[in-house]
């Protein structure tokens, strides 16, 4: 008998474990975050692969599964405007929230979503979005919620930054399964397709390596196609 669990459930029992740190420990890493920003900056890190830069100052911005909401700090000390993140997990929205406040930011809104769509976000739009190591956790079905809601979500001229597990294997694993939620992975011509269904246009593309022999990080970059 197929037995589905609901998405939000597996990750309220992860959580439950401290599959991320609890408050304390999401302080102390926002911390040292400030103090090296060259070792932890997301923004540094991935404008040095893909060898431009990319700018927040000023934006508005959405980061998707931001778990303990470090990138979130980031990105109010880089000048954005408005921050928001959405977690499918209310319990990390709390610790996060108790973290960013006891770090001293208050310019941030903190959104649980059901994790299968982002229409808890309806009504407001922004100039950046992104999500770091979060759509190998996503059905393709849910992926394809998520981009549809994005393209809603995004500004005429904003831009969208996913960092998504990629493999070389055209045989590509997990991604039709609804049970394995960890490490579903798309080719690249794959993930291309999809964000041309969308209704996107990818302006830049990197690949990171980690070790893996035949999977690695793609990093792509899109806006709406107008
Ligand atoms: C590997 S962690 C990455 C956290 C953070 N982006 C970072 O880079 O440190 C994946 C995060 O995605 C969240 N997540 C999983 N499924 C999600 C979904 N459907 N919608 C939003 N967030 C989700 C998890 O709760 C977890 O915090």
């Amino acid at each position: 008998m197929h037995c589905l669990v609901p998405k939000d459930y597996i990750w309220s029992k992860l959580h439950a474990a401290d599959y991320h740190p609890d408050t304390q420990g999401i302080v102390a890493r926002i911390e040292t975050a400030r103090k090296n920003p060259s070792e932890y900056s997301l923004i540094q890190f991935w404008s040095k692969h893909l060898n431009e830069d990319l700018v927040v100052s000023g934006k508005d911005v959405l980061e998707i599964g931001h778990g303990g909401g470090w990138y979130l700090a980031e990105m109010i000390d880089a000048g954005s405007r408005k921050v928001f993140g959405l977690e499918i997990s209310a319990e990390l929205n709390l610790r996060a929230s108790q973290a960013l406040a006891q770090t001293g930011y208050s310019n941030f809104q903190l959104v649980t979503g059901s994790g299968s769509d982002l229409s808890a976000l309806r009504g407001s739009t922004f100039d950046f979005i992104y999500a770091n190591t979060v759509v190998q956790h996503l059905s393709t079905q849910t992926l394809a919620k998520y981009l549809r809601d994005i393209s809603g979500l995004l500004n005429d001229k904003g831009l969208c930054v996913l960092q998504v597990l990629q493999t070389q294997s055209s045989s590509s694993r997990k991604r039709f399964s609804r049970s394995d939620l960890f490490s579903v992975a798309y080719t690249t011509s794959e993930f291309n397709s999809l964000l041309l269904k969308y209704g996107f246009s990818l302006k830049d593309y990197a690949e990171i390596k980690y070790g893996g022999k035949d999977d690695y990080w793609g990093l792509y970059v899109f806006n709406r196609t107008l």
